[in-house]
């Protein structure tokens, strides 16, 4: 799917798959937005292990180039876990980030979509329609039950 993207005054068109980058691009993508410093993508073989273990992928390219992805993992009935949207800094706020999360809730429309939102992304989801939960709970690595 072409779409273009241009809410800023700056033309773009960009294609929108259900596709898996490679784990390279991962790591691009990654560092050329601000989640390159929040997941352990220096670690050998996270991106690749990333990506194996999730089972939604979207992509945004721009003449070929992954500019934009969203990682998610569903059961497909009842909750999708959004873990990873990362748009190439030089690309935000152009609409991406929204269609992205579209197509990952379109791949589980039944499905409540939960995630933690990066201190960045605090506002973002609230300003495009997410709700939010108090009963929200974590358990980081190294804490016991
Ligand atoms: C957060 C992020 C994914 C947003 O993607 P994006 O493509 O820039 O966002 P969109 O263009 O879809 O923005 C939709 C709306 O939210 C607004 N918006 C974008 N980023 C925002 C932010 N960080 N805080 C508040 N509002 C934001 C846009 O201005 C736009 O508003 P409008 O509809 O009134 O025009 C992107 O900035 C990013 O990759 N950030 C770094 C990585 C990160 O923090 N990811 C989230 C991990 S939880």
């Amino acid at each position: 799917m072409l779409a273009r993207a241009g809410t800023l005054g700056v033309d773009m068109s960009i294609a929108y798959a259900t596709a898996t980058p490679t784990a390279d691009e991962l790591i691009d993508l990654y560092a050329a937005c601000t989640l390159g410093g929040r997941r352990p993508m220096q670690q050998d073989g996270a991106a690749k292990t990333m990506l194996d273990a999730s089972n939604i992928h979207e992509e945004a390219r721009e003449a070929g180039r992954l500019v934009g992805f969203a990682r998610a993992w569903t059961d497909r009935v009842h909750v999708t876990y959004l873990a990873d949207l990362a748009v190439r800094e030089t690309h935000q706020k152009h609409g991406i980030g929204r269609a992205l999360i579209r197509r990952v809730q379109a791949a589980a429309p039944q499905a409540l979509m939960v995630l933690i939102a990066a201190p960045q992304a605090h506002e973002y989801y609230g300003r495009i329609g997410f709700a939010q939960h108090r009963s929200c709970w974590i358990l980081r690595p190294g804490m016991t039950v």
